[in-house]
């Protein structure tokens, strides 16, 4: 089966043909980082401008990359949901029409779904021979249900009990910041730029390596600024607001100018971490390749240590990581030295796949589509659509 996936639901656009849900043909992104890291951020009017002006080349670039014709697709998917409303509106239009236009079934697929099916993708091409056998549900190498799925993104941060494709339960999700919003919001109080996760994540392998170089330890430079952890025990909740807020106040501690507000007074939220920031300063500045390294530990702690509990619980045999966070190179290793121990196995997408693409919507699509499903026009986008 033969999918074309569509992706717009934030700030990338996407357009991939996939087979059988594994194997890709094509798979082009279109993004938008450079302007959106003008702004530190994504601002949604400009990326549902940027999205309408990117749509129709990529999709066009997908079938010719694949070459692949309207008449070999079987079916043509794009998300509906949760993402900006603005952006999801155009991929979600440019399918259905597309479909209807080629007289093809469609299908609507919920982002996050998705970002998990990315790790059915596989990074080899499709096999020439048994193609009846290559479409069938379940494959060997695929990941092995029941399993627990740590879906950490721009705006989501949940821990789910995946019984069967389709059978979610969410164990636990964060309460107030995702932990990729929490990476993108330092980075930018750090002035690291936009998207933050990659951009944290090179200035702590910076600290770290400083670190080994002088003989000290990997260890000792994640704490060489200990920031605070919200474990919320008894739950499988996140909060990373609390360590954004600490990173703040260091930061303000560590400057003049915010040591008072805009109108002088002088600060009225002073914590330690003000004073640990003041600190630093008086020593000279905060490294803040330390700093980075210090956050990404807060961060990878609590997402690994809660991971590894849920399956424990659960006694599942397998852990799968998705999203953008999910690139995060220290987290990967991390989730590894909880879970080798067990003997549970641990899997990712390739990085390519983790953050938004549209091999994934035509991943999970097939999934639904080979068990009848389809959408009608009458499908308008979900922006809060959860698993
Ligand atoms: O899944 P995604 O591409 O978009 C959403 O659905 O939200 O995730 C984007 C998030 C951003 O917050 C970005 O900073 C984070 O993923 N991210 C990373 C890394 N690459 C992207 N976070 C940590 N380490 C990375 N290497
Ligand atoms: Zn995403």
């Amino acid at each position: 089966m033969l999918v074309l996936g569509i992706e717009s639901s934030c700030d990338e656009t996407g357009a991939s043909v996939v087979r059988d849900g594994r194997y890709l043909l094509s798979n082009v992104v279109a993004s938008q980082i450079e302007i959106h890291n003008r702004y530190g951020g994504v601002v949604p009017e400009v990326a549902s401008r940027q999205q309408i002006a990117a749509i129709i080349p990529v999709v066009e670039t997908a079938l010719a990359q694949a070459s692949c014709s309207w008449e070999d697709l079987d079916a043509i998917s794009a998300t509906y949901g949760p993402g900006l409303a603005g952006s999801l509106l155009v991929g979600l239009t440019v399918g259905k029409t597309l479909a209807l236009a080629r007289n093809k079934p469609f299908l609507g697929v919920n982002h996050l779904e998705a970002h998990m099916y990315a790790n059915w993708l596989r990074n080899e091409p499709a096999p020439v021979e048994a193609v009846a056998e290559s479409a069938k549900r379940d494959q060997p190498g695929d990941p092995l249900f029941p399993l627990i799925c740590l879906v950490i993104s721009g705006a989501h941060s949940e821990i789910v009990l995946v019984r069967d494709h389709g059978d979610y339960q969410l164990l636990g999700r964060t309460r107030d910041d995702a932990a990729g919003e929490a990476l993108d919001k330092v980075s930018r109080v750090l002035g690291l730029g936009y998207p933050g996760g990659p951009a944290i994540q090179r200035m702590a392998q910076q600290a770290e390596d400083a670190y080994v170089a002088q003989k000290k330890t990997v260890k000792k430079a994640r704490n060489a600024y200990r920031l605070p952890r919200a474990w919320l025990r008894g739950t499988y909740d996140f909060s990373f607001s609390g360590v954004k807020t600490a990173m703040l106040h260091l930061a303000e501690g560590a400057t003049d100018a915010a040591r008072t507000l805009q109108n002088g007074k002088p600060a009225t939220q002073y914590t330690r971490y003000t004073r640990m920031g003041e600190q630093a300063a008086q020593e000279g500045a905060p490294d803040v390749a330390l700093l980075a390294s210090g956050f990404q530990e807060a961060i990878v702690d609590v997402l690994a240590v809660k991971t590894r509990m849920a399956a424990q619980e659960y006694q599942v045999k397998q852990v799968i990581l998705a999203g953008g966070v999910a690139a995060n190179l220290s987290l990967r290793a991390r989730m590894r030295q909880e879970l080798d121990p067990l003997g549970i196995r641990l899997s990712y997408p390739s990085i390519d796949f983790c953050t938004d693409n549209a091999a994934m919507i035509a991943s999970a699509a097939f999934f639904h589509l080979s068990l009848g499903e389809h959408h009608g026009m009458e499908l308008d986008v979900q922006p809060g659509l959860s698993l």
